[in-house]
């Protein structure tokens, strides 16, 4: 549309179009989206049915990228998540957003991690000598009592930090060695490229994200620590992530910046509107049955704020209709959408094998859940009946197959 305009005033005033001075990031024109083998295995998996008729008539593609797509962590299923390796297959997939979660080291520099504190979960810190720095050093399992670790970004400086090696995400409590505690990478997932992962500073996530011309998802994640941090606010915080990305030229409109705290999208709202028209409120109130109540209860309030995109668990978002049986958009869906407000939700690919009736993200539809195929019914029912402007994946390609079969 905007371009129309443009070439508009072109041919009519002979006007220059004005650059806009952003970064322009166009990618290749030629990438080679795949998505791989897991799709078709899924859509196998899947009950007979007019949804799996539609999706393996789209089992030649052509798949291209699409902004449906919202890589969670990198490709976090198989990848280390938050490297650059993860990053790069979450763009063969097809994702059109990739995700940096947002914390700060000990030098108040902000860097790519799931949390302040999960660098003994997902890095090889308590195998180095940084371990002597961590919150909480290991403790090896004993007389009944699980081993214990808190490494967090704020205990190194970026540099330290830089010195690491992704692994995948888990621990074992039992360990009673650090080998023995770092070797918790669950079942389903693989530690096949967990090969020393690529850590990103905020600064590294927006270059390769902006050399791909694909869009960005930064989340404030929220301090594990009492704010301030040696003098450093939360405001201040907020605020250094969004300069990160006017500082790399970024057009706002490629940026999507979450927050699980109410405040910091408001902040964005108020001092920096451009990114805060589109600012993501994760919104973890949904998680307890009052919260939930109260959650879809304030979604006029939060409209009337300016919050344009909430962001829920997908499990919020449906429930099974007692009479029919079918998955259908929940209450607060329903309330979100009646407030002229936008979904993304997440996340798909994070439950591993859904043949006992899923996890946390199915446990309203578990009664209609018993096969990993059924991770597709209530994908369709959240693209076409709840309308999901977006749905963060752990293995993107399973989203765009379903998105590139819609025209999504
Ligand atoms: C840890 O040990 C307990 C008790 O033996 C056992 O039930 C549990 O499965 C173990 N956990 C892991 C991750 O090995
Ligand atoms: C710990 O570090 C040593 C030396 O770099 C390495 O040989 C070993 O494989 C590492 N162990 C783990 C569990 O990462
Ligand atoms: C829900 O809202 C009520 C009334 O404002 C409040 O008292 C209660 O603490 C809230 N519950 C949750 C779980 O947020």
């Amino acid at each position: 549309m905007h371009s129309v305009v443009a070439l508009t005033l072109l041919a009519t005033s002979a006007i220059a179009f004005p650059s806009n001075g952003y970064s322009t990031g166009h990618g290749s024109s030629k990438l080679n989206i795949q998505v791989g083998d897991r799709p078709y295995y899924l859509i196998n998996n899947m009950d007979d049915g007019p949804l799996k008729t539609k999706l393996q008539s789209c089992s030649e593609g052509p798949f291209k990228p699409s902004d449906f797509v919202v890589s969670h962590r990198g490709a976090s299923l198989q990848f280390p998540e938050h490297t650059t390796e993860g990053l790069a297959a979450a763009r063969r997939q097809g994702a059109g957003i990739l995700e940096c979660d947002v914390a700060f080291t000990k030098d108040k520099k902000l860097v790519c991690r799931h949390a302040q504190c999960d660098l003994h979960t997902t890095t090889n810190i308590l195998n180095t000598t940084l371990a002597s720095k961590c919150t909480t050093p290991f403790q090896p399992a004993a007389n009944g009592q699980p081993a214990k670790a808190k490494c967090c970004t704020s205990d190194i400086t970026q540099a330290e930090f830089k010195t690491l090696c992704a692994k995948m995400d888990g621990f074992n409590p039992n360990g009673t060695t650090v080998a023995s505690y770092m070797d918790g990478t669950p079942y389903f997932r693989t530690d096949l490229y967990a090969t020393c992962g690529t850590l990103m500073t905020l600064n590294e996530y927006i270059s390769i994200v902006d050399s791909y011309g694909l869009k960005f998802t930064p989340e404030l994640k929220t301090p594990e620590i009492p704010m301030p941090y040696d003098g450093y606010t939360q405001t201040q915080y907020a605020q250094d992530m969004i300069d990160a990305f006017k500082k790399a030229k970024i057009d706002p409109e490629r940026v999507y910046a979450q927050s699980f705290l109410p405040d910091d999208i408001f902040y964005w709202i108020k001092h920096e509107p451009e990114f805060g028209k589109q600012a993501v409120y994760l919104d973890s109130r949904v998680d307890t049955p009052a919260g939930y109540a109260n959650a879809t209860a304030s979604i006029p309030d939060l409209a009337k704020k300016g919050v344009k995109i909430m962001a829920p668990a997908f499990f919020a978002l449906t429930k099974v209709d007692p009479v029919t049986k079918k998955v259908v958009p929940s209450e607060y869906a329903i309330a979100v959408k009646k407030a002229g407000m936008d979904i993304i939700t997440w996340s798909f690919e994070r439950s591993g094998w859904l043949n006992r009736g899923g996890d946390y993200y199915y446990q309203y539809v578990k009664d209609v859940i018993n096969n990993d195929g059924d991770m597709y019914t209530v994908l369709d029912v959240l693209a076409q009946q709840v309308k999901i402007r977006g749905m963060f994946a752990d293995w993107p390609a399973s989203v765009t197959y379903y998105a590139n079969c819609f025209g999504l």
